[in-house]
């Protein structure tokens, strides 16, 4: 029998789609180290160390700052379920696909959701969502995508912040494809409720969702009529990733926090600032390459994301084709579309360590070659 079991061996990849990025070879390494148990006193010392460096690629000085032990779309859910109470009003931003996520998470939690909408590749203005606050200023909170993978547009989160100040509203914000690889203060502009994940600008493997909750929304939390689901209990939370000794709450994901824990050490060292200069420059060579070939950037110009870039497929161009022969000629993954009714894109992540201008060169010779076998008469 154990002759026919298959060997594990997967390909090597450059992961230059909208995530994962390719993991940090000493982030893999951290994932070898000695396990151990999840009550285990060294393993706590641990925790803290994640929480504290957290908090500094965060910039968030005070609230609660843990990583949840799964993806980002239960990031999002841990919002919503805690700040939120079925009938409670959100009002949502929604310029692509995980802003519409948010909405639909609120339905299924019996929140009334007032969605306020822009195309493809534009942004949502601010004032439309104050707008939309002062038409509904019951509404308990206004949530955004600060980084939209689906389309590569950056919402203007400081502003926003900035104009919710002296309001009685939340504010969340979706940091997925924005944590290290764009700037993001969340204490200083005043987002209640941020969560991300680990497979992008961290190049961590994928698996957990960084929190940063602020005084402000832990005071609401406190003071909920319904209890918040079990997994998501930010308070439950709280007593095993920072109060000592520590309350059981699941066995956390060991090896996941060791990942997470090199990741954040390779961000500080780098420099988080010239970490986000690193991500910037990757994206400003990569856009200008991209437009000199007659291509077209999907996002504004007032509101593109570094991480990400969203090239319009051209007319009589197979997309999906092209992307697929870069998967199997060049080994380099580029993401499509997202969604049924997104336009024809081809999306580009430089993210962690791929934020160069020779990944970036490298995804552009293998697009340039993909689109010449696919014939594409108008840019050969
Ligand atoms: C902006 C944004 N939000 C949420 C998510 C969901 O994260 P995950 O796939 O880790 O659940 C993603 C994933 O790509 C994303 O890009």
């Amino acid at each position: 029998m154990e002759h026919a079991l298959p060997q594990l061996r997967p390909p090597e990849r450059l992961l230059c789609g909208p995530g994962p990025t390719n993991v940090d070879p000493a982030v893999l390494e951290a994932m070898t180290k000695p396990m151990l148990g999840h009550l285990d006193p060294d393993l706590h010392e641990i925790l803290l160390d994640v929480v504290a460096m957290l908090r500094h690629v965060y910039r968030m000085p005070d609230g609660l700052v843990l990583p949840l032990h799964c993806t980002g779309t239960a990031g999002m859910e841990a919002g919503i379920v805690n700040l939120l109470e079925p009938g409670d009003t959100v009002i949502v931003a929604q310029c692509g696909y995980f802003g519409r996520r948010i909405a639909e998470i609120a339905r299924r939690h019996g929140v009334l959701v007032v969605p306020v909408d822009a195309d493809w590749g534009e942004c949502v203005s601010n004032d439309a969502l104050i707008d939309a606050l002062d038409r509904h200023p019951r509404a308990r909170m206004v949530a955004v995508v600060h980084a939209e993978t689906s389309t590569g547009v950056e919402h203007p989160l400081a502003e926003l912040g900035a104009a919710l100040r002296d309001r009685d509203t939340l504010l969340m914000a979706d940091c997925v494809t924005s944590l290290a690889g764009v700037p993001l203060e969340v204490g200083a502009w005043g987002v209640d409720f941020a969560y991300s994940c680990t497979q992008k600008c961290l190049a961590a493997p994928p698996g957990m969702s960084p929190l940063a909750v602020s005084e402000r929304a832990l005071e609401r939390l406190a003071s909920r009529r319904i209890p918040v689901p079990f997994s998501f209990d930010l308070l439950l939370l709280e007593k095993y990733w920072i109060e000592r000794p520590v309350t059981y709450h699941h066995t956390a994901p060991v090896l996941s926090i060791y990942a997470l824990h090199e990741a954040l050490r390779g961000v500080l060292s780098e420099g988080l600032e010239e970490r986000w200069a690193r991500h910037a420059e990757a994206a400003a060579h990569l856009r200008a390459a991209v437009e000199s070939r007659g291509l077209a950037v999907l996002a504004d110009p007032e509101h593109r994301l570094a991480p990400l870039t969203a090239v319009r497929v051209p007319d009589g161009v197979d997309g999906k084709a092209v992307q697929g022969r870069m998967l199997r000629e060049h080994g380099i993954e580029i993401g499509g579309g997202l969604g049924p009714d997104a336009p024809a894109m081809w999306r580009i992540g430089l993210m962690g360590r791929n934020a160069s201008a020779e990944t970036a060169d490298r995804v552009l010779a293998a697009l340039d070659a993909a689109l010449v076998q696919e014939a594409a008469p108008a840019l050969a």
